[in-house]
């Protein structure tokens, strides 16, 4: 039986225990709340964690805490931003709850953020409030058996030595490789380095500008056909396979917002389940010094921990409906998506041109007023366009260019 704890940022969920529902959630979305109630309708929501000013006595808080200020594709404004100092109000969270253990959740990117200084920054306020032993460690979502390219960053501040050491614990054996098919997963948004096109995953779902048009940012290619993913696979590839059924009435740009948000689920479960049980420490301490992505701070010092890579999940084809249930990329976009590579330099494989092209050469249908300049744009690009064309490889030569640009 696990001890007891408090969900911060609750989101729909995914930071959570695999048997044990949390004493209290803490969510300030309505959509959110709605999806937890129907999960766990015993357990009370707080709305705003600014007035969660004496909450129940607990083991553990966990949560993982707005990225806005962190992520590379956000502010940057750092832990001490409006959104990401929410860290602060979860740590006050925690001592007032007399937890022993708090466990925190963010993008990789507060590692190396202000070279490194927002970073000892969380570490020293842990320990000054009373977490001497702080384990560290960046999951990514394939170890899961789920073909996301999704890092994240766990932090476990304890009272405890062994709490923090079981973030270092062996990973479950649940990868699933080897797809049926070649399918191909992308940006097609574009990003801000790459399309991040991959061969048998995704890259990291995210929330972007389009999305509360109820647009996923990932697009798939599966043989002669691109299209983007719905809101119901966005869910699957976060571990969320039920969700959808279940609330039939949440429009599509608001499943995707959350499934954008969301720890995936089997990470959150392992993550909970190995500090909970203080599973056992299977890491290497390889030296001290360093901040990497696996780390122990204990009695002042910081120990770099060293873990085999698993294998990754590459099975896309298995979380996918049938491509035929999905509509095309439409012309626009596709437009678009070419104008933006082909200013940008950003390559991308030779048969993706040549569907793309393909799309935006046809223009009849539904067109968008606000991006009917994709064409003119398009094209205006006249020679650049074969010149493009001519640069890019075949898929089998085309090197994967997954960039962490939404960590
Ligand atoms: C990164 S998401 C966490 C997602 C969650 N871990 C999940 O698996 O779905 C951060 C969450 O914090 C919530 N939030 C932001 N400010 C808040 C506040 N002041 N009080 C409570 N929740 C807040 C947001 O609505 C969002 O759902």
């Amino acid at each position: 039986m696990a001890e007891a704890y408090l969900s911060i940022f609750s989101g729909i969920g995914g930071l959570e225990h695999p048997k044990v529902a949390p004493l209290l959630y803490c969510e300030r979305d309505e959509a959110c709340q709605q999806v937890l109630s129907l999960t766990h309708p015993d357990v009370p929501i707080c709305d705003d964690i600014r007035s969660l000013h004496s909450p129940p006595p607990a083991d553990f808080v966990v949560g993982g805490w707005p990225c806005q200020d962190i992520s590379s594709a956000g502010t940057l404004g750092g832990i001490l931003g409006d959104r990401s100092g929410l860290f602060f109000e979860m740590l006050r969270t925690a001592t007032a709850a007399r937890a022993h253990t708090l466990i925190g959740e963010n993008v990789p990117n507060l590692l190396t953020i202000n070279n490194g200084r927002d970073f000892q920054t969380v570490i020293d306020t842990l320990v000054g409030a009373g977490y001497p032993f702080i384990g560290w460690r960046v999951l990514n979502a394939r170890y899961f058996g789920l073909p996301q390219q999704r890092r994240r960053l766990f932090i476990v501040a304890s009272s405890c030595r062994e709490r923090a050491e079981a973030i270092h614990a062996a990973l479950p054996e649940s990868c699933s490789r080897g797809s049926k098919r070649d399918v191909y997963g992308f940006y097609w948004t574009g990003g801000k380095r790459s399309i991040c096109f991959s061969r048998g995953y995704i890259p990291a779902l995210k929330i972007g500008a389009t999305d509360n048009k109820g647009r996923a940012p990932v697009a798939v290619m599966i043989d002669d056909h691109v299209r983007k993913l719905s809101a119901r696979e966005c869910l699957r590839l976060q571990g969320f396979d039920d969700l959808n059924h279940s609330h039939p009435r949440l429009a599509a740009s608001t499943l995707l917002r959350m499934a954008g948000n969301a720890v995936p689920r089997p990470m959150g479960h392992f993550v909970l389940g190995a500090v909970t049980e203080t599973a056992h420490f299977d890491g290497v301490r390889e030296g001290f010094g360093l901040i990497t992505e696996a780390g122990l701070y204990e009695d002042g010092w910081v120990w770099t921990i060293n873990h085999a890579e698993p294998p990754l999940a590459d099975n896309l084809h298995d979380f996918l409906d049938a491509s035929s249930e999905q509509e095309s990329l439409s012309s626009q976009a596709a437009a678009g998506l070419l104008v933006r590579s082909i200013r940008a330099e950003q390559p991308m494989p030779l048969q993706l041109y040549d569907l793309l092209f393909a799309l935006a050469s046809n223009r009849e249908g539904k067109l968008w007023p606000s991006r009917a300049n994709s064409f003119e744009a398009l094209d205006a690009l006249g020679d650049e366009l074969s010149k493009y064309r001519a640069g890019l490889k075949p898929i089998s030569d085309y090197q994967s260019a997954i960039e962490e640009e939404v960590e």
